[in-house]
């Protein structure tokens, strides 16, 4: 009988310190995953823009864009440098957040846009989205090799 609490105590140690590096790497894919969202969707509405797949959910598509970017932030707030996110992410957090927001803000005003004035004007705000990507990656972001 005398042997339980230390079986119990020893899995609890290992509970505490399995998750920790675990975790490390749920952030980072988490982050990815949302970025990855951003992407398949960027590369649907390019196919649209093409004229390769038929326009019918340009705005639902523009419509996710601006959901995922307003969920990017929370998932950069761990301060797990790590994948592709360079240090400076959390060292300029001030100007990383801003233009994260503003991203979303862009998005959603974006997806208004294509909703009320069709497809003309939603095709300017993609090339305006592609220069916050890439705005922000320049920044942020490095290959990871
Ligand atoms: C405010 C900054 C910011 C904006 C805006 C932004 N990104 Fe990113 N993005 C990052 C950072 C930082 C990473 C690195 C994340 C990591 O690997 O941990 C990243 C990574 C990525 C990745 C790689 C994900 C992976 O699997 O490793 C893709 C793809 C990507 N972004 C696409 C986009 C697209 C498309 C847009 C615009 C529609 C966009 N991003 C807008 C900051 C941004």
């Amino acid at each position: 009988m005398r042997r339980i609490p230390i079986v119990l105590c020893s899995c609890a140690l290992l509970l505490a310190t399995l998750p920790v590096s675990a975790s490390d790497q749920d952030v980072i894919q988490f982050r990815e995953a949302i970025m990855k969202t951003m992407n398949e969707q960027s590369a649907a509405l390019g196919e649209i823009a093409a004229g390769s797949i038929p326009d019918d959910n340009l705005v639902a598509h523009m419509q996710v864009i601006a959901l995922a970017a307003s969920t990017a932030l929370k998932a950069f707030e761990p301060k797990v440098p790590g994948g592709e996110a360079k240090p400076d992410v959390w060292a300029n957090w001030a100007d990383f957040s801003k233009r994260m927001m503003d991203f979303a803000q862009q998005t959603a005003a974006g997806a208004k846009i294509a909703k009320t004035q069709g497809k003309d004007a939603a095709m300017v705000q993609l090339i305006n989205y592609a220069d916050s990507c890439k705005g922000c990656h320049d920044m942020y972001r490095q290959n990871k090799n």
